[in-house]
């Protein structure tokens, strides 16, 4: 069954190799089923819950609020973003401050929906100190959340926003983001594109056209 299992995998890589398209698994490293001792929910709210109340790394001890994620829990869409930045600590959203506004824009100008009707997460739920990157350890101890949020909100596309989402999601730390971004490639069954991190294009404008011309080629391919 394993060797099956495995061969069938080997298909399907050797299938996208062929079509250039880069394929990712679920993070070896923070794999749910390799830590059964963290039982996570299956319904969003019992997550919520568990999330509001963890102290796995030293993030929860300098948060105000947990940001665990909005949006409509049946998208197609989900965005990535690295971790909640001084607004979003204070509010307990996601991308509600200024490079969230511009992401809203992004959002409703180019895939021409609501941000409603997206997800929005970030690869860690509490503020990392003066907006540092999260470090490795934050990350792998706030991504299985992530990873059952992904399973319940079960969306075609991931986006990816900046280089820190698209490295701790899919584990590959080799490539650069300039390079990468409007990619589009498989992260188990779904599809995955990174684009700039709307931060990046508050203080890079003239970078806003990559990034618009990747919506708009998600919105092809989903539509
Ligand atoms: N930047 C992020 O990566 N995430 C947020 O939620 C806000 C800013």
């Amino acid at each position: 069954m394993e060797n099956l299992h495995q061969l069938k995998q080997l298909q399907k890589l050797y299938r996208y190799r062929a079509l250039e398209i880069a394929y990712f698994d679920e993070p070896k490293e923070v794999k749910m089923s390799d830590t059964p001792a963290m039982r996570l929910p299956n319904q969003m709210d019992a997550l919520r819950k568990m999330v509001f109340s963890c102290s796995l790394c030293g993030l929860s001890k300098s948060r105000k609020n947990v940001v665990f994620g909005e949006g409509n829990e049946s998208a197609q869409i989900m965005f990535v973003g690295e971790g909640p930045g001084a607004v979003e600590d204070q509010t307990g959203r996601p991308f509600v401050g200024k490079s969230g506004q511009l992401l809203t824009k992004i959002i409703e100008t180019t895939l021409e929906c609501k941000r409603e009707d997206v997800y929005i997460a970030n690869i860690v739920k509490c503020r990392p100190p003066l907006n540092r990157a999260p470090d490795r350890e934050e990350a792998q101890s706030c991504l299985p959340f992530l990873l059952r949020q992904i399973e319940m909100v079960d969306p075609q596309m991931i986006i990816t926003l900046g280089a820190t989402a698209y490295q701790y999601l899919t584990g590959d730390f080799e490539r650069g983001i300039s390079k990468i971004r409007g990619e589009v490639m498989h992260f188990g069954e779904r599809l995955l594109v990174p684009t700039f991190h709307p931060s990046f294009l508050l203080r890079n404008p003239s970078a806003k056209r990559y990034v618009f011309n990747d919506m708009k080629k998600i919105k092809a391919l989903l539509s």
